[in-house]
């Protein structure tokens, strides 16, 4: 062979394996971004329930039946929609929950959810212990204290900081486990739900400011989904059982709208960090109004559950689920199956239609 054609042969042979050792080798691109904190409730917490006394846990089957690791607490059969968007921002494992994170693991980030938690300290209160949005930013304080002795100094950590993710998600709680149960709560009776909604709306903006103080630049807050469309809220008010309850959503709208506004006046004010809004609601919308383009074929029942709609009563402890978990939207009276979590993760990074995200997705919040 001439030597220029053996030289290319060469280099062909090298190119290729190489590339298998890109593939296979376990060479791992760096995600996107360092770090990915979470604030949630039920919709994401992960564990950090586990150890409280409290009616709001998920620790047991079948519970995470679909997950590898089984019952983490997640309130699901499998992925949340964090756990989503973490692999889609390239992490190579689930931010892990406060309850159980030490040393230098906080630095790719934590996860301060809580189920039953809401804006208002008192939400969620019948059902026991629960870490409140105001906890949670407690809880990060000091995780920044213990980054900031890790990393050197301030300068280091709020440079490192910086370019990580925050996604922020309450309110829920505030609505169901709370304005929505007068038998447990006078907010009904005190407020309109214009004022109430504008009360929480006051709350959580401070608490946000708050985490931009320590060192918060990038935050996705996540908006309600039409928690009158829940099979709990249809199992106690819908006289047809699937007609959504008008009410709730409503309330819901309003608050998205008011979260929306919200995050153009922080983009306004502060002009060091973004923040965006993630439609959940509109996905919601999307998949109710078209259930089988989505892969669904039950929309207003849970998978597991007990009573009308498997609505009344949650998922209990070594209950059979149904088989099918594919094709229904919620796991439980409150909560999506992973293949409703999917959807939300999938749309939430990169956005299918323009409304998804505002002003961006959160693929292009984590390149900005
Ligand atoms: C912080 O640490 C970095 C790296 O060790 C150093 O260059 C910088 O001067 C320090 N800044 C302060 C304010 O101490």
């Amino acid at each position: 062979m001439e030597p220029e054609k053996l030289l290319r042969k060469w280099v062909v042979s090298l190119m290729a394996v190489l590339l298998v050792l890109g593939l296979w080798g376990g060479v791992r691109a760096a995600p996107q971004v360092p770090c990915y904190f979470i604030f949630g409730d039920s919709l994401v917490d992960n564990g950090n329930n586990n150890q409280l006394a409290s009616l709001a846990r998920a620790n047991y089957f079948p519970y995470g039946i679909d997950f590898p690791g089984g019952a983490t607490g997640r309130f699901s059969n499998g992925k949340t929609t964090v756990d989503v968007v973490a692999q889609l921002l390239g992490f190579d494992r689930y931010i892990p929950p406060y309850s159980t994170t030490r040393g230098r693991d906080i630095l790719t980030g934590v996860n301060y959810a809580s189920a039953a938690a809401g804006i208002r300290e008192e939400t969620g209160q019948q059902l026991g212990a629960r870490i409140s949005f105001s906890g949670q930013v407690q809880n990060y304080r000091r995780t920044v204290s213990q980054v900031v002795q890790i990393l050197g100094n301030q300068t280091q950590a709020a440079n490192y900081l910086r370019k990580c993710i925050y996604s922020i998600g309450l309110g829920s709680n505030d609505y169901l486990n709370n304005y929505f149960m007068p038998a447990f709560y006078s907010s009904s009776r005190q407020y309109t739900p214009e004022q109430f909604t504008d009360i929480l709306i006051q709350q959580y903006s401070q608490q946000i400011r708050s985490l931009y103080n320590y060192g918060a630049r990038k935050m996705a807050l996540f908006g309600l989904g039409p928690i009158g469309c829940s099979p709990n809220e249809i199992a106690q008010n819908s006289r047809d059982g699937r007609t959504c309850v008008e009410r709730i959503n409503s309330a819901n709208r309003l608050f998205n709208d008011r979260l929306k506004s919200l995050v153009d006046q922080f983009n306004r004010q502060l002009t060091d960090a973004k923040l965006i809004y993630i439609n959940t609601y509109g996905m919601f919308q999307d998949i109710l109004s078209s259930p089988s383009s989505f892969g669904f074929r039950v929309t207003n029942a849970g998978c597991c559950g007990v009573g009308r709609n498997n609505g009344q009563i949650t998922c209990l402890p070594g209950q059979r689920p149904c088989p099918n978990r594919r094709e229904y939207l919620f796991w439980d009276a409150f909560h999506p199956t992973e293949s409703g979590n999917s959807i939300v993760g999938r749309r939430a990074y990169s956005a299918q239609s323009s409304s998804d995200a505002y002003p961006i997705d959160i693929r292009r919040l984590a390149q900005s």
